[in-house]
């Protein structure tokens, strides 16, 4: 049996990603510094598992505390997803992302070398830039358009240098698009603080009431119906990307980097008429001017990782609005 250390476990993806490894029987560690998350998730956890997850209060990037816990006890695998992921308060706060989504990088991957463990690395599909073409394939040029993009950038670069003087590291590079969805649940989800900047937090606030309108930001791009097309793809068939990633790792592959997406573009106002179909809501939008550095259309090639790694994404746009939907009701009965 493996035991895999997660950082940021008490986010989004890592609330997601605890749940599934200890269903599939895997032996856990969560680190997270409750920055933007609350230890509460893990009772949440504990219910849909009937398993405590072992917490460490700390930030990834501390050194000290990190050498502790890894030499206390055999990690076979960390699953890295602590960092900082607004592309707006990074570009008011640039050296905040800088600071904290690169030292706890620089950190988890001294600490990987240092024991002989693998990592899983969440990078994202921001690192493709504008796109010069559709759909996104693994060899597509390289840039990035904001602070936050650039850590993830200079991260997988990091990496690549790290990877290349030790050849015997493995390590996975998985560039997310848009995550959205919940646990079936509707135990765990998406917790936004404040304002939602991503659409579907802020389509389910807009159902729910929170917020008196969705504003469509542009509906004049070069798409089908002038809104932007997204790859979204559902949490959970993300999450299942990871476990096979980690599958491949105990192959010892080196350094591998695969897309995951489903393939598939949604527009904004297709996104907007699905959730109220399928949940029978109402979503009041308004279009709005274009939200500076967005681009038109953004979705993966996903086929390297169905090739490589046995992953596809099942689940698709009705999934999505639903269990996004049943997780906000839950998360407003609290
Ligand atoms: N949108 C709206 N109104 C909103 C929010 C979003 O119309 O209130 C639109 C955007 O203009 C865009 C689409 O919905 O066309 C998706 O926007 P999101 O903010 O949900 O997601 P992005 O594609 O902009 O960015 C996401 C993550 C980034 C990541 C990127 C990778 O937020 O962290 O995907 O492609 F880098």
């Amino acid at each position: 049996m493996s035991t895999i250390l997660v950082t940021g476990g008490t986010g989004y993806l890592g609330s997601h990603m605890l749940t599934e490894l200890v269903r599939q029987g895997y032996d856990t560690l969560c680190v997270d510094n409750l920055h933007n998350s609350s230890p509460a998730v893990l009772d949440a956890v504990r219910t849909i598992t009937g398993k405590a997850i072992p917490f460490i209060k700390a930030d990834a990037a501390d050194t000290a505390v990190m050498d502790k816990l890894f030499s206390s006890r055999r990690i076979d695998a960390v699953i890295h997803f602590a960092g900082h992921k607004a592309v707006g308060e990074s570009v008011a706060h640039p050296l905040m992302y800088y600071r904290n989504n690169y030292d706890s990088a620089l950190t988890m991957l001294e600490m990987c070398l240092k024991y002989g463990s693998a990592l899983v690395f969440s990078s994202s599909a921001t690192v493709y830039g504008v796109p010069h073409f559709l759909p996104l394939t693994e060899e597509h040029p390289l840039s990035a358009v904001n602070p936050y993009g650039r850590t993830k950038l200079y991260i997988e670069e990091t990496i690549r240098d790290v990877s290349a003087a030790h050849p015997d590291f493995n390590v996975s590079i998985l560039r997310y698009f848009n995550p959205v969805g919940a646990h079936e649940s509707g135990l765990i989800g998406e917790n936004p603080n404040g304002i939602p900047n991503n659409l579907m937090p802020f389509v389910c606030q807009t159902a729910a009431g929170i917020r008196k309108e969705l504003h469509v930001f542009g509906n004049d791009y070069d798409t089908p119906d002038g809104t932007g097309v997204r790859d979204f793809i559902h949490v959970t068939d993300l999450i299942a990307g990871h476990i096979a990633a980690l599958k491949k790792l105990e192959t010892r592959p080196g350094c591998i980097i695969h897309n995951l997406g489903t393939g598939q573009g949604t527009s904004v106002l297709e996104m907007v008429r699905r959730f109220e179909e399928i949940n029978g809501v109402r979503v009041p939008y308004r279009i709005v001017e274009r939200r500076p550095g967005d681009v038109a259309s953004c979705y993966a090639d996903p086929s390297k990782a169905r090739r490589e790694l046995g992953w596809e994404a099942q689940k698709g746009l009705d999934d999505m609005v639903r269990d996004s939907w049943l997780w906000q009701q839950h998360s407003m009965a609290r």
